[in-house]
């Protein structure tokens, strides 16, 4: 199998799996999540922001796909002429339409779309961050990104995918092995098949997800794992919570979890 087909298949494997656990997908995912991605645009100190402002020109235009509710093409607004936002996810959107507004960020246009269909310019600068894990067509997705950047293709992939975190668990609730998306181990040689040479810098590992309660945490990773409240699956997540949980100086996680590793991965175009 090529790099891009075992990336297309483990993806389908996993919405597979998760399909038939959860029952059917909602059509928006991410409205339970999407106010954890609402950040304050002015902050200076979000290591992913920082990264990837330096490649910006006050002149610039850029392009961000996925951009979710605006955590990182907000403050990038700051530093640029113009942001393009192209995101499916209608909660996710509202995030980001209502943060532009509070904080009077005018430069920035939502464009309410998947990747694959998006009608857009091309840009100085296309960015991409946190995304990729759920991309089936991820050929398509990344010659799409390539082919709109005037300069520069600037994304961030995890070395695993987020739900990593929770595997344990999600075994020990469903009594399976829970398959995982695809993530920087496997799209590195998506990339080599597609003839793009790219530059990988570690970031900041993010910090450990917290909870301020036990029952913040039991109501999140019941989502996470797909786990409605009243069925066995839940009696198996308490019990398992009950040697998982830790407190550490008032807030709680979830043992042996380690924070994600960021990776920032760039190339050129200009000239390509
Ligand atoms: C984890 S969020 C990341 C958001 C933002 N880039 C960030 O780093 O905060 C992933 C986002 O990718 C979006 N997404 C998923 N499939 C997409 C697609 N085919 N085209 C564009 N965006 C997509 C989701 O709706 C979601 O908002």
């Amino acid at each position: 199998m090529s790099a891009i087909e075992t990336w297309g298949e483990m993806v389908r494997v996993e919405h597979a799996q998760s399909d038939r656990v959860r029952g059917a997908r909602p059509a928006d995912t991410w409205r339970q999540h999407a106010s954890r991605f609402r950040a304050d645009p002015n902050r200076t100190d979000d290591s992913q922001v920082e990264a990837i402002r330096p490649c910006l020109r006050p002149d610039d235009t850029l392009l961000d796909v996925g951009a979710g509710g605006g955590r990182l093409a907000l403050p990038l607004a700051l530093s640029c002429r113009h942001v393009t936002a192209v995101e499916p996810s209608p909660s996710m959107g509202s995030v980001l339409r209502e943060t532009a507004g509070d904080y009077g960020i005018e430069n920035i246009t939502l464009v309410e779309s998947g990747w694959l269909d998006a009608q857009v310019d091309p840009a100085d600068v296309v960015l991409c961050c946190n995304v990729v894990y759920v991309i089936q067509d991820i050929g398509d997705f990344v010659r799409k990104l390539h082919q709109h950047a005037k300069r520069t293709v600037r994304m961030i992939v995890f070395q695993t995918s987020p739900l990593a975190q929770v595997r344990d668990l999600w075994e020990q609730v469903h009594g399976e092995t829970r398959h995982l998306l695809p993530s920087l181990p496997q799209f590195l040689p998506v990339l080599d098949e597609l003839g793009i040479s790219c530059k990988t810098t570690e970031l900041e590992s993010q910090r450990l997800r917290v909870y301020q309660s036990p029952t913040e945490a039991r109501d999140d990773i019941a989502t996470r794992l797909f786990v409605a409240e009243g069925t066995q699956a839940m009696e198996r997540l308490d019990q398992a919570l009950e040697s998982s949980l830790q407190e550490r100086d008032g807030q709680w996680h979830v043992a042996g979890t380690q924070p994600t590793r960021p990776f920032l991965v760039s190339w050129e175009t200009q000239g390509a």
